[in-house]
């Protein structure tokens, strides 16, 4: 049944909103042809359903496809709130502005971002789109939590609206240098957008430094550590606010917002859980069995994305063939790429090139019984990754920039056996944590060439040695600590709040300090 965006039930109901481009769940067909939704295999969700629950929450985001008026539903205890796009959105603010322009901007520009006023445009209409469904749900004092690159100027947009509301964003992919952050026509805005939040968390803290150093350069506030002074201009919010308000040297009122990481992860647990059924092992033989039986098989997992650098992993993996350091009867690499964006041009022509260096690496390579790349353009549930973790001896990831890579803790978190070897590129935020990965520069081709065969022939104490130490790191900080510790941070910089305390971690006085020193470290 269709229903305008403006005429949303639950007004002011909700203590606790998520607000991301998509909602947390898939539409499916059942074999009738009955349209329902499943939770994605995201950790987000997972993470959140708890707070959600005792909080009394709600997700606001997009279904997916363009023109859907589904109109709200409850899944799994969640209320979720749809948000409308028309196709000409999805074109200009979803596959342009967002993953055309921020997406390789942020990425440091691997490929050329695209600057579009009309799809500058469209970003800020369907930013107050989202910022209006939020101020309209959202009960007096309520907790709002904004995630990621496509909505960033929702929390100036949401604090105008609604100034008791206590606003955090979360940015899940890299935030750039200023020098590459410069490029763009609206820089200012997005900036003001994001100073809207009470706490702004990244990956990294170097990307936290990154996004002080573009608010020093272009607004000239000031900025200590983790902490940003922001001056308030507009008197409403001074009287309506629940946050601590300090004045400024000048005299006039001002903000603190907290800038600082807050390296996402997954739920581990439900993976090693995975990992220890006797069907998903017996699985992972059987996949090793499908290859041939090689001596090793070496996993690639991603988005189908010119961020993850799988050319470049390619390339090294076919010069071990051709100079014979590597036999395609005893190594195999198996490559899942899922499909991703694939109205947007630069993935097209990525794709064609990935799928043109497979054909001809398996051409020159391959024999009867023994392929060097099963490529699979495809993705796959859960349980089907883990049995492919399993019975990979080698893990590729090779991103030329990545906010995390949750690939590589998905790996970790289910080989309990502490057997497999993790290559990683240090352009992932993961190599922040997984300090005893291979790690490797993806540009260096001599050198990845070397760390894959270095993976190859690990011993099995040295496998097990980096693997626990790695598997520690990701059991403790998992996504239930992320998203603690981000609303603890929340938490601590407003006076009045109506997030439950029981589910929030607040940091100790060392790691306070510690993640401070890191950020002026970074600067
Ligand atoms: C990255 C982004 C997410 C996004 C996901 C899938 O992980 O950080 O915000 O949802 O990619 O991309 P898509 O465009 O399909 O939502």
């Amino acid at each position: 049944m269709p229903s305008s965006d403006s005429s949303a039930p639950f007004p002011g109901e909700f203590d606790f909103v998520v607000v991301s481009n998509r909602l947390p769940v898939d539409r499916i067909t059942d074999d009738d042809g009955n349209p329902s939704f499943r939770t994605s295999p995201g950790g987000l969700v997972t993470a959140l359903e708890p707070v959600m629950r005792e909080a009394d929450g709600a997700w606001i985001g997009w279904t997916g496809s363009a023109d859907d008026h589904t109109e709200p539903f409850e899944h799994d205890g969640v209320h979720l709130i749809p948000v409308h796009l028309t196709a000409d959105e999805v074109e200009k603010y979803y596959e342009g502005f967002s993953n055309d322009t921020l997406w390789p901007l942020y990425h440091d520009v691997i490929a050329p971002p695209a600057y579009h006023r009309e799809w500058w445009e469209s970003y800020v209409v369907v930013n107050q789109r989202f910022a209006d469904r939020a101020a309209e749900l959202a009960s007096e004092g309520a907790t709002v939590w904004v995630q990621d690159y496509q909505l960033q100027l929702v929390p100036k947009m949401l604090r105008e609206l609604r100034p008791d509301l206590t606003i955090g964003f979360f940015n899940h992919i890299p935030f750039p240098a200023y020098g590459i952050y410069s490029q763009l026509p609206w820089r200012t805005q997005i900036i003001e957008g994001l100073l809207g939040a009470d706490v702004i968390g990244f990956q990294r803290t170097a990307d936290a430094g990154n996004f002080s150093r573009a608010v020093r350069r272009l607004l000239g506030y000031q900025t200590k550590g983790t902490v940003i002074d922001v001056p308030i201009e507009d008197e409403a919010e001074v009287s309506g606010s629940s946050r601590r308000i300090t004045t400024g040297r000048d005299g006039r009122p001002m903000r603190a917002v907290v800038a600082r990481s807050f390296p996402i992860s997954i739920d581990a647990a439900s993976y090693e859980q995975l990992a220890r059924r006797p069907d998903i092992q017996a699985r992972a033989r059987e996949i090793r069995e499908g290859l041939g039986n090689p001596k090793v098989v070496m996993l690639g997992v991603d988005r189908l994305d010119y961020t993850k650098g799988i050319g470049h992993r390619l390339k090294a993996f076919g010069e071990l063939l051709a100079d014979g350091t590597v036999d395609v009867e005893d190594v195999t690499l198996v490559q899942v790429a899922s499909p991703s964006r694939e109205r947007v041009t630069a993935y097209q022509q990525l794709r064609d090139e990935i799928e043109l260096t497979v054909g001809r690496i398996n051409g020159d390579y391959g024999t009867i019984s023994h392929t060097a790349i099963s490529y699979l353009h495809h993705g796959y549930p859960r349980e089907e990754m883990v049995a492919l973790y399993l019975a990979a001896d080698v893990m590729l990831v090779t991103a030329l920039r990545d906010g995390m890579n949750l690939v590589a803790k998905e790996y970790v978190a289910s080989r309990f056996d502490n057997g497999g070897v993790l290559v990683l590129s240090e352009f992932a935020g993961a190599s922040d944590e997984l300090r005893t990965a291979l790690r490797v520069n993806p540009h260096d081709i001599e050198g990845l060439k070397e760390a894959v065969l270095q993976a190859i022939d690990m011993p099995a104490s040295e496998r097990a040695r980096r693997m626990r130490a790695m598997r520690k790191r990701v059991q403790e900080y998992d996504v239930a600590r992320w998203s603690s510790s981000f609303l603890s941070a929340l938490t601590s910089s407003s006076d009045d709040l109506a997030l439950p305390k029981s589910t929030v971690r607040t940091p100790t006085r060392s790691e306070a300090r510690a993640e401070e020193r890191a950020v002026e470290e970074a600067r």
